[in-house]
């Protein structure tokens, strides 16, 4: 007999698909667009994405269990040790470059390591953990880093008016373009534009590289031959690949390009507007930061409230609200249900990260958590993803957060003049729109 997981109903499958398969969508996988972001946050379209993810669970759990997402039906796996199996399993038997999002990503990074597999993905993955030092306490060029991170925040210091994101935003393009290839490219605005332009031409999901690809990686070649010992691209010639054209550097850097400059910023504009409206935590932060010195790579990273800010962010508003798998074969979960090969596999952030029916602090920001609580061994998150495919590039984000925020934070005051104030005392609601915020720092 083969045994199978329940199944959600069809008008189930219509309401999941219309309030947390097409809301992710609309919105742009790659780069939000603004204009349905906000209109998403005026009919709370991520507290019906919970909502509705919520009730099934509650129906159907705590098994994994199918459920229609457009045509297709798809594994939701919500419960940790499910979870944990899938991202433990990645990339094989659990791919992660599920049609829609190799359609999408290809636009702009056709050889990227998320959508490769087997001994290719092995070959691009020892490559970026080379880089990017993964799993190291601190980067190599750490101290570089810091002062660069630190130099940009001043730079929106000096604004001398409430910031908003488009500013944080346009800072933090110019420190991933320092970080990641150097000196030379500091000012390359048109390298960001051209990716910008990319990602765009990616929500359309074409299936195959956008018109411009060719000449945007030719740009970023460029670099890579002339590479700074100051910034990653000066580690790129010592890391292990195999063939240089199999591995593409320079098409391995887009991402990190793309992580570094819009995700990253956008988890630290939230981190930015929570600790405005939370007076105790941000009081811990700047006790943690005490005659600190934020270029001294060390005292960076040894700052771990500030980081447990980050992390408990991205945990409520995760950027990755929902990300899949899909199985390279026949795969048998452990009570012997068979999942087919071929079959896609959701992992719903938005929910699982806030599952009030597991986590205590769900709707409450709780940084503590992560310094002294279980949080980081918890397989219910997974902003960064976990697992052998887990992001290589977390350690260097929450690091470069930590200087960015830090300086921020030991100059100035924040105080959100506009747009959501996320307060204690009431479940936090789960949209913080980045674009309608706008945080006065005031000089200490
Ligand atoms: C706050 C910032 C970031 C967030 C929230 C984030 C999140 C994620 C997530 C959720 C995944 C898994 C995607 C999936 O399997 O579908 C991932 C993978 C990845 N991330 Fe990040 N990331 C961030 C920053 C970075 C940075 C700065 C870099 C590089 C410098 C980076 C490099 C990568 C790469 C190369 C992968 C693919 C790993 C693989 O497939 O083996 N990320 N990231």
């Amino acid at each position: 007999m083969v045994l199978d997981f329940k199944h959600a109903s069809i008008p189930e499958g219509v309401r999941f698909t219309a309030q947390v398969g097409v809301p992710n969508v609309v919105q742009g996988l790659f780069r939000k667009r603004e204009k349905v972001v906000a209109v998403a946050g005026l009919v709370q379209a991520d507290q019906l994405a919970y909502g509705c993810t919520a009730s099934l669970v509650k129906k159907y759990g705590p098994e994994p269990f199918w459920v229609r997402l457009v045509t297709e039906e798809a594994l939701l796996v919500h419960h940790p040790d499910d979870i944990r199996r899938v991202l433990e399993g990645s990339p094989t038997p659990f791919a992660s470059d599920p049609d829609a999002k190799r359609k999408g990503m290809s636009a702009f990074q056709p050889t990227a390591l998320t959508l490769s597999r087997g001994d290719l993905w092995a070959d691009r993955r020892s490559f970026a953990e080379a880089v990017l030092d993964t799993g190291r306490p601190i980067h190599r060029l750490g101290q570089r880093f810091a002062a660069v991170a630190v130099e940009e925040a001043d730079a929106v210091l000096g604004l001398g008016r409430p910031v908003t994101w488009a500013d944080v935003h346009e800072a933090f393009q110019r420190l991933t373009r320092r970080v990641v290839i150097g000196a030379d490219a500091a000012d390359d605005t048109a390298l960001s534009d051209e990716l910008g332009a990319l990602m765009d031409a990616g929500n359309k999901m074409p299936g195959k590289p956008a018109a411009g690809y060719e000449d945007f990686h030719a740009h970023l070649q460029k670099y890579v031959d002339t590479p700074d010992p100051e910034a990653l691209t000066g580690l790129v010639a010592a890391a292990p690949h195999t063939d240089d054209e199999e591995t593409d550097a320079a098409g391995q850097l887009i991402h990190w390009l793309f992580a570094m400059g819009d995700t990253l910023p956008a988890n630290l504009v939230r981190t930015l507007a929570v600790l405005a409206g939370h007076p105790l935590q941000l009081a811990e932060v700047r006790a943690e930061l005490t005659g600190k010195r934020l270029t001294a790579a060390k005292s960076v990273a040894g700052a771990a409230y500030l980081a447990g800010c980050i992390l408990d962010t991205m945990r409520l508003w995760p950027t990755t609200a929902l990300f899949g798998r899909v199985t390279t074969e026949d795969v048998r979960f452990p009570q012997g249900e068979l999942v087919p090969a071929g079959s896609q596999v959701l992992i719903h952030n938005l929910f699982n990260h806030r599952n009030r029916e597991r986590i205590p602090y769900a709707d409450r920001f709780a940084p503590e958590e992560w310094v002294t609580g279980g949080a980081s061994d918890d397989w219910s998150f997974n902003f960064f993803s976990n697992g052998p495919q887990g992001c290589p590039g977390a350690g260097l984000s929450v690091f470069l957060g930590q200087a960015f925020l830090g300086r921020l934070l030991t100059q100035a005051d924040p105080v959100v003049t506009s747009g959501p104030h996320p307060r204690p005392g009431k479940p936090l609601a789960y949209t913080l729109d980045l674009n309608a915020l706008e945080i006065d720092l005031q000089p200490r």
